[in-house]
């Protein structure tokens, strides 16, 4: 199964970025798994703006990162908080998502996880993630892995220290991978 893999972050050092990469490993070593890991800056985006729409149509960057989302079978993003929601540029991009059709990120298998360097991990932030995504039909995983204390939870290789922290993260992929390629929708997992 092809999985799309991306963090939430335009930042050079980002923690985001590092989880997604550690994140990224661990996929790939499962079988029949696919990786396509990218970054979030590959998918540059002017603030959404009706009129821009209309005089302009989606922009690049939309429609590429909509591809990529639409060719995938399953999605994981790595975001960070801001102030208690998510970056502004995730909200703007996923605004833009919206605006294609089929939507691409509609009936989509999708993981949040995040990294902060606060103690709560991004829960705060995922929970917010979760709000434009269920209203566009997305099928968000139930569990989240947040990386807290991010800025001293990787050592010189970039890789997760702490090794409880990194076997939460590998179950919870493998749970994820397992859950998202029966292609089930919640409900029919519900009635089994
Ligand atoms: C933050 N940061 C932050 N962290 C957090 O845990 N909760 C929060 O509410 C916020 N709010 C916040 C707002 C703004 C505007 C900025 C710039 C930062 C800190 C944030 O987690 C930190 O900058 C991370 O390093 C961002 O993730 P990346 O870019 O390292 O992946």
């Amino acid at each position: 199964m092809k999985v799309f893999m991306f963090a939430a972050s335009l930042r050079h050092g980002s923690y985001n970025k590092k989880l997604i990469r550690v994140a990224a490993e661990s996929v790939m070593a499962l079988p029949f798994c696919e990786v396509e890991l990218h970054e979030f800056n590959e998918f540059p985006l002017p603030m959404y703006d009706a009129d821009l729409e209309s005089t302009e149509g989606i922009p690049v960057g939309a429609l590429s990162l909509g591809k990529m989302i639409s060719d995938a079978d399953a999605v994981i993003i790595s975001s960070p908080e801001y102030n208690g929601s998510i970056p502004g540029t995730f909200k703007n991009a996923i605004d833009w998502l919206s605006r294609i059709k089929p939507v691409p990120l509609s009936k989509k298998q999708i993981l949040l996880i995040g990294a902060s360097p606060g103690h709560l991990g991004g829960v705060r932030g995922n929970l917010h993630a979760r709000v434009p995504l269920h209203i566009l039909g997305s099928y968000v995983y139930p569990e989240y892995f947040g990386l807290a204390k991010a800025d001293q939870a990787f050592d010189q290789n970039d890789q997760i220290k702490d090794e409880k922290q990194f076997e939460k993260l590998q179950t919870l992929l493998t749970d994820f991978i397992h859950y998202a390629s029966r292609k089930e929708t919640p409900f029919e997992r519900l009635t089994e």
